[in-house]
């Protein structure tokens, strides 16, 4: 039997069935007013069915005024929690577990979604996501609470409706990981400044979570092994940050990398022999298994059985998959049956690498899978570059010429 059958018991005592995880993939299913669409118990029935242990929701924002894509879900009060439970129903059919990622942009949030962003401090990007960003205005410590209280509000609101755990994104850029960044944070207050500060933010995001769903309750957080930046977080204080969580109780920590600006999180940026190897971040984990105890799981690049075995045994407790997933939704039930499935996910390019990039070619494809399973069909992993970025103009008009996301 492969390691990744074996169920595991989380810190707070609910258990896992198996070891592999679903990592969030913003569906962009979200109905015009941001509530869950039929769609996404289609989808997730599709997932649940499909032999993975623990599946994560693509993102849902805390706050409507503040939104990463179009067709994102936003849960921040009841108004919508009939259409939430009959999503977490879907995703939890088989005695999978299904959890729910919260997250805030914060400035990376597109133009044409907000005019106006908001970030720990007023730094804007660089020149190449200058013009389809906007320069941020600093949070106010009143704001910052605010917040705060939305995760906590957003968690309670996800178990009420039958989700059966939380995760907080702290990862790629947003606003979490924003706090945490030298580079994005250069505020003097309690907030900015020392380690300590930095991580100021996301802890009480974790406390304020906690207290809404109570002790006996999953969370988790995904957070960067680093940023891939320039006065970024860095390695050696992510595992101080994930030992001060671990300190506090969490449940599960995802590793992840990168930002909008490095986007090491699919593996761009990354050294072609890091590529080539499965899990892009795996010697992080190896050497953050030297001092954590806390449950972590690795995402990043894994494509076979083999790769998620030999990532279990150098320290990870779960393995997360997300393109492999979007396109072959009972992968892990083939692992599991230890047919040694091989994944489909491959370099996609329209053949013009400024079309590529405007055009977010590499989520837009696999949003369009999504959407597909969405809609009953079954995912095309043959589709091509070019068919599935007409698709995304008919569906989003012009603005699947705006700059979106790295991820
Ligand atoms: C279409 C798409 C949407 C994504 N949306 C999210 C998201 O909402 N939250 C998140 O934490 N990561 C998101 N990711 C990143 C994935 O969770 C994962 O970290 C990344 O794709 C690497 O894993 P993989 O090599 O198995 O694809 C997204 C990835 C894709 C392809």
């Amino acid at each position: 039997m492969t390691s990744l059958a074996q169920s595991l018991t989380l810190p707070c005592g609910q258990v896992v069935p198996n070891r592999i995880l679903k990592s969030a993939m913003s569906e962009c299913l979200g109905t015009p007013k941001h509530a869950p669409s039929a769609g996404l118990e289609v989808l997730y029935s599709r997932w649940a069915a499909g032999g993975t242990g623990l599946l994560i929701t693509g993102n849902v924002m805390v706050d409507r005024r503040a939104l990463g894509e179009p067709g994102n879900v936003v849960l921040e009060d009841d108004r919508d929690l009939a259409w939430f439970s009959r999503w977490a129903q879907a995703a939890t059919a088989n005695g999978t577990q299904c959890w729910m990622q919260l997250n805030h942009p914060g400035k990376q949030s597109p133009k044409f979604l907000s005019s106006t962003t908001v970030s720990p401090s007023a730094v804007g990007f660089g020149p190449a996501m200058a013009k389809a960003f906007a320069v941020p205005r600093a949070l106010t410590e009143p704001e910052i609470e605010d917040l705060i209280a939305r995760f906590g509000r957003s968690a309670g609101l996800a178990k009420r409706a039958g989700f059966t755990g939380v995760q907080i994104h702290g990862a790629h850029g947003y606003l979490v990981s924003q706090f945490l960044s030298p580079h994005h944070n250069r505020r003097e207050d309690r907030w900015g400044g020392s380690l300590e500060n930095r991580a100021r933010f996301g802890l009480a995001i974790y406390d304020a979570v906690r207290d809404a769903v109570g002790p006996g309750f999953p969370v988790s957080i995904k957070l960067n092994s680093a940023d891939f930046q320039r006065g970024g977080l860095s390695e050696e204080d992510s595992v101080l940050v994930m030992e001060m969580l671990q300190d506090r109780g969490i449940d599960l920590v995802e590793v992840s990398g990168g930002t909008y600006e490095a986007p090491a999180m699919t593996g761009q940026r990354q050294r072609a022999s890091t590529r080539e190897r499965e899990g892009y971040f795996m010697d992080f984990v190896v050497r953050a298994r030297k001092t954590l105890t806390v449950p972590m799981c690795i995402t990043g690049g894994f494509r076979s059985c083999a790769g998620m075995e030999g990532a279990l045994g150098d320290g990870a407790d779960m393995v997360g998959l997300a393109r492999t997933l979007a396109i072959q939704p009972s992968f892990s039930a083939q692992v599991l049956a230890g047919e040694d499935p091989k994944s489909l996910v491959r370099r996609l390019s329209t053949g013009l690498k400024g079309v590529d990039r405007i055009a977010a070619l590499d989520v837009t494809w696999y949003e369009a899978q999504l959407a597909r399973m969405g809609a009953g069909k079954e995912p095309a992993p043959d589709l091509g570059a070019w068919s599935s970025l007409l698709s995304t103009v008919s569906r989003t008009g012009i603005q699947a010429f705006k700059m979106r996301r790295a991820k």
